[in-house]
């Protein structure tokens, strides 16, 4: 078997990929560990920013989203004790966000690949790259008992974070940047109306995200010690933590009901320097993770797929590779840029176990500076909006 690009990994980063490729006449196949069903399962941060809106219409892929979406134009932050206020990012940069189910928009991404008949091939293992150096790499895997080899002239790895192509790339060449945090995310999704905004808290208890899905579909999250058991988290309970880190008339707003979903997720930060290595090319969460403040993992992994997609057209189209050779410092420009303020959110609004009173102050006058600094909500509301994509209108080789 033979194929110009071969994509592993069909979570958003390699399906986007797949039918933005397709699109552009570039042949290419996708293989992925998992089943479709178990890929549908996974519930993760679903807002999008106005560079991941657009792309998403300007490939066919937004009818729905437009359909189901809740647009919103910024966030609030709230502090126990004093007044909230809002970072504006319609008003500063004239960008709004989407409101959308990740799981939607894998299923989305699915759909378009069936009614474009592309090929992707699930529920492989043994998956091993070859060759990378070279100009002919190929990749070896099983199905059903069965080892099929497939050549191409370049391999995308967006098989997340425990994938194997960043492991194809020799530890010495790979620079990695790791941050853990010593706390995690209880999440809940329920069929209940979300607040107007979505809301994040910095509170004594540790911090509270009120978020939302759609007008009938919420996500709540509250910050929890590492090694918590979700076993010991009822809805009761949940419920009655969430509103006790929330200013009253906010508590009292929030509209109850059965949790549909809940899980806790540790948080990290996570960058592997270089994106390249000979033929491969790192795309989404393979790349990189960032702490879900800030919800800025999915947008990556889009302008990721945005960045080489472009490069994969520019080689098919003229022949050159200036995009590719190009593309894992340009990737990673805006990958700092998210993982950078995801940071900052994650330090901003979270409680530290062992915290010192110093640490306390000066988070206290940092929040305190955005409420009351015109010029660092602007800044907050850029770094939140995503930066822009980097055009290239004209290339030089
Ligand atoms: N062989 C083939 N496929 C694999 C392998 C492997 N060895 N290992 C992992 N995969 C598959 C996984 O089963 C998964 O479906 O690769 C896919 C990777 O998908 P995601 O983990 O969703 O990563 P990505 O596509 O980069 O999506 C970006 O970033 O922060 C998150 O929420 C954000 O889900 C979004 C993600
Ligand atoms: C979410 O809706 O899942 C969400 C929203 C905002 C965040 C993180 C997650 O910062």
């Amino acid at each position: 078997m033979k194929t110009q690009v071969v994509i592993i990994g069909a979570g958003p980063a390699g399906m986007l990929l797949c039918e933005i490729l397709s699109q552009h006449g570039i042949d290419c196949v996708v293989l992925e560990k998992n089943s479709r069903a178990h890929v549908l399962e996974r519930i993760r941060a679903g807002v999008l920013e106005q560079g991941t809106v657009d792309l998403l219409r300007q490939y066919g892929l937004g009818q729905r989203m437009d359909q189901e979406g809740h647009v919103h134009d910024g966030m609030k932050i709230v502090w126990a004790g004093r007044e909230s206020f809002f970072i504006d990012v319609k008003k500063h940069l004239n960008k709004q966000f989407m409101a959308y189910e990740q799981t939607n928009i894998q299923e989305d991404l699915f759909l378009a690949a069936d009614r474009r008949g592309a090929k992707v091939i699930t529920e492989v293992a043994n998956l091993q790259l070859m060759d990378l150096s070279s100009n002919h790499p190929h990749v070896t895997f099983t199905q059903n008992g069965e080892t099929s080899r497939l050549d191409c002239d370049y391999i995308a790895g967006c098989d997340g974070f425990h994938g194997v192509s960043r492991q194809s790339i020799p530890s010495e060449l790979r620079h990695e940047f790791e941050k853990e945090y010593p706390f995690g995310w209880l999440g809940i999704l329920s069929k209940t109306p979300p607040l107007q905004d979505i809301v994040y808290a910095n509170h004594p208890r540790g911090f509270a995200l009120a978020s939302m899905r759609s007008p009938s579909l919420s996500r709540y999250y509250i910050q929890v010690p590492m090694g918590s058991d979700i076993n010991e988290w009822s809805d009761d309970r949940f419920w009655s933590e969430i509103k006790s880190r929330f200013p009253k008339e906010m508590a009292d707003e929030m509209v109850t009901g059965p949790s549909i979903e809940k899980s806790i997720a540790p948080l990290r930060s996570y960058v592997c320097e270089t994106m390249r290595h000979g033929q491969l090319f790192l795309a989404g969460d393979a790349a990189h993770i960032v702490p879900p403040t800030g919800a800025k993992g999915l947008n990556l992994a889009v302008s990721d797929v945005f960045y080489l997609s472009r490069a994969f057209s520019a080689f098919y189209d003229q022949g050159k590779t200036q995009l590719l050779d190009e593309y894992s410092a340009t990737a990673l420009r805006r990958v700092w840029s998210s993982v950078r303020i995801s940071w900052y959110l994650t330090n901003l609004l979270h409680r530290f176990p062992g915290g010192s009173d110093f640490d306390q102050r000066a988070q206290e006058h940092e929040l305190d500076y955005l409420k009351s600094s015109y010029h660092a909500q602007v800044a907050l509301a850029e770094q939140y909006a995503g930066l822009p994509f980097e055009a290239r209108n004209a290339l030089n080789t």
